[in-house]
Parts: C-alpha cells; structure tokens; sequence
C-alpha cells in the first residue's frame, strides 16, 4: 500500500465490533486522560463514530493504530471531524498514520460529507491533503488554536461551504447510555 516502507507487514483494515477495547487502550495510551478536556472532545460527546469511516491498522493479529472520523456541522452543512488518530508508540513512522487517513478519506468520498475538519500540525496533515483554514472562519465550542484548524473538502467547494460554529451532528442514544467516551 505503501512503496516508502517495503517491508510493511501491516493491513488497514475496517474497525469491527471487537476491536473496540483495543481502540481504547490506544486512545489512553496515545493522548492520556486530559483528551476528554479537550473542544474536539465536546463535538464528540454522545454521539457514535461517522458509520463506515473507523479503520484499524493490524500486524500479525496485534492492534497497531487507529483512526475515527466523527459527523458534525458547521452552518447547515454535513461535515466530519477527524480523529482521534493514534498509532502505538513503537510503531510509528512506518506509514500506519496517513495509510489511516487514506482509508478514512477515501470512504469518506461516498458519503453525504461535504468536507472534513481536524485540529493538528499542518506539516504532517498536508501529506493527505489538509490545508489551514483562515482564522476565525469556523468555531470550535472551546478554546483551539486557530492556526491548527486544517481542512479538507470531499466534495467541490465543500470547504468554502463551511463558517461558524461547529456544531454536534445528532445525539446517539445508544452511546450516551453506556457512556462510552472516545476522544483525542
Ligand atoms: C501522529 C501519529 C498518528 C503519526 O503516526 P505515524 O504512523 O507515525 O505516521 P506515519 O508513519 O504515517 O508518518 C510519519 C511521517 O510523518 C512525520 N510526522 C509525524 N508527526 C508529525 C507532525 N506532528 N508534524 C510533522 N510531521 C510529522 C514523521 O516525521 C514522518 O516523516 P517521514 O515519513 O519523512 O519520516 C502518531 O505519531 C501518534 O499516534 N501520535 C500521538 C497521537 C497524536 O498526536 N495523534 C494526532 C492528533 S489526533
């Protein structure tokens, strides 16, 4: 899947029912208990994962990385907000993290989603597409650095589409009630 790294002995794959606590321990692992602290979090709040769009990357059985796309909105328009993205610590720079991505993007094109939204370095975002939006054009529920802010349009002028508050897409009622919380 990827010639920069020859010998990969990894497959990215769909996130399934039981990769879930494997998922989790990773999230902990990769960003700790403050993630729950953070805006990108509160969009997340009792709403479950964008359907389709979770992928895991696997090496021989074993768990190695991660990546979730949560739906939002922003005006009036379906958009997604990417991550959390995390890859084992030991196993980074192997290509996992934008092989992540790529899988997420590209079955992100068959939906509704007009563009996709994260907070993160721009160096590393950029290498799947990811530009900065200008300041102040959209809002988190909280405080983000706005030169963090980077998007991506699935769809033509998906990403010029976007202004204002960021909001929730819908409440699962599901997932509030077990009370799962997964976040970066
Ligand atoms: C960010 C993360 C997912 C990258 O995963 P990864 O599998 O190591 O990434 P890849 O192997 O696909 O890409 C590595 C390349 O990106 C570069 N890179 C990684 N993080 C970067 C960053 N923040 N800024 C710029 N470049 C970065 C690496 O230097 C490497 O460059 P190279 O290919 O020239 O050697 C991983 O470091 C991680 O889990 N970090 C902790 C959690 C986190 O911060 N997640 C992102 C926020 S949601």
């Amino acid at each position: 899947m990827n010639d920069a790294h020859p010998a990969q002995s990894w497959q990215v794959r769909p996130e399934g029912p039981d990769d879930a606590a494997g998922v989790e321990a990773l999230n902990r692992s990769a960003f700790g208990p403050g993630r729950f602290a953070k805006s990108a979090y509160r969009l997340r709040e009792g709403v479950a994962p964008a359907p389709g769009l979770s992928f895991v990357a696997m090496e021989d059985g074993v768990l190695r990385g991660s990546v979730r796309f949560w739906p939002i909105r922003v005006g009036g328009h379906e958009a997604l907000l990417l991550g959390p993205l995390a890859v084992e610590m030991a196993q980074r720079n192997r290509g996992l993290g934008i092989a992540l991505m790529q899988a997420g993007i590209e079955a992100a094109h068959q939906g509704p989603w007009g563009a996709i939204l994260l907070v993160g370095d721009e160096p590393y975002y950029a290498r799947v597409g990811f530009s900065r939006l200008p300041p102040g054009r959209v809002k988190f529920p909280g405080p983000v650095d706005q030169n963090r802010i980077l998007g991506l349009s699935l769809k033509a002028g998906g990403l010029l589409n976007l202004s204002g508050q960021i909001r929730r897409a819908h409440i699962d009622d599901a997932v509030c009630a077990d009370g799962a919380g997964l976040g970066s």
